[in-house]
């Protein structure tokens, strides 16, 4: 079965769910990769017990800055052609279209793809939040720019800019931690899940499947033997689940030598 042809004959509903591998070829690491933020450690920590609400609560100054360092580093990158395809699926297929994202980088809404039809379920690492769990979100202050340098330590006063609007405590960055959960407000857990159940059509791109939610609609998907399409360099358990539903297709490979070819088939 040509699942693109019959997507396309049927007028289905896209869903598309990206992973750090979208915005390798933008220069921001991934996390597993050999360069990753989770295998480059230093000295001092592990970087995986930095995303822990533990670690914020026991050193809140150290994650803030690791966390300006990781947003440093999306700052100085720019969306590449792998992004700039998918926001133009979008704006072709409108409300047919869904894109669930797992990077915190900001890139894909940078490079096109709207707010209402993007969900960051990972969170987003430009905004600070009250760390009460109220979804209210404040971007973080431009002071902290695209120089902020690794390791860089957070003074007193720097501190006192990244405080809560609503209350007098530290905010923390927008971003989901190994000990905390999805939920709807902050991460549309339900709102993914939905979308998974009602689409057609699934689009994963650069992630090797390592978190819950991501999973789940793989899961969803093969379940109901709706077809996926996987583009990634290497497989993962998204190349399964695609060869257990008819249709399926693994495009071995990077985001951006398959994305745009993949764009002019869907839409023309
Ligand atoms: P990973 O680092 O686990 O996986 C990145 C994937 O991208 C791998 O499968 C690579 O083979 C693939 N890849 C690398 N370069 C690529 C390219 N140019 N084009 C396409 N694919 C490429 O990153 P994620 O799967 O996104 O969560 O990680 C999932 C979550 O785990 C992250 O959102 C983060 C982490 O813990 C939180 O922090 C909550």
């Amino acid at each position: 079965m040509d699942s693109i042809a019959e997507f396309r004959r049927r007028q289905g509903k896209l869903l598309v769910l990206t992973g750090a591998g979208i915005s390798a070829e933008s220069g921001v690491p991934t996390f597993r990769g050999q360069e990753g933020y989770w295998k480059v450690g230093s000295q001092d920590y592990h970087p995986m017990e930095m995303a822990t609400h533990q670690a914020f609560a026991a050193m809140p100054e150290e994650v803030w800055a690791w966390y300006l360092y990781r947003r440093a580093v999306c700052l100085n990158a720019a969306p590449n052609a792998g992004h700039r395809a998918i926001a133009s699926m979008e704006a072709h297929l409108q409300d047919r279209f869904l894109l669930v994202t797992q990077n915190v980088d900001g890139l894909h809404l940078r490079g096109g793809s709207s707010e209402e039809r993007t969900f960051q379920i990972h969170g987003n690492i430009h905004y600070m939040r009250c760390d009460d769990g109220s979804p209210e979100l404040t971007p973080i202050p431009e002071y902290f720019g695209a120089d902020w340098a690794k390791g860089r330590a957070l003074s007193a006063v720097e501190r006192d800019t990244l405080s809560c609007p609503a209350c007098p405590g530290l905010a923390r960055p927008h971003v989901l931690w190994f000990d905390e959960s999805y939920d709807e407000p902050l991460f549309r857990f339900e709102s993914s899940l939905r979308a998974a159940s009602e689409s057609d059509l699934l689009l994963v791109i650069g992630t090797t499947g390592s978190t819950n939610l991501p999973l789940q609609i793989g899961e969803m998907f093969a379940r109901r033997g709706c077809p996926i399409i996987v583009i990634n360099p290497e497989p993962n358990p998204f190349t399964e689940f695609a060869a257990s539903c008819a249709g399926g297709l693994f495009l071995e490979g990077t985001a951006g030598e398959h994305l745009p070819r993949l764009l002019g088939r869907l839409i023309d």
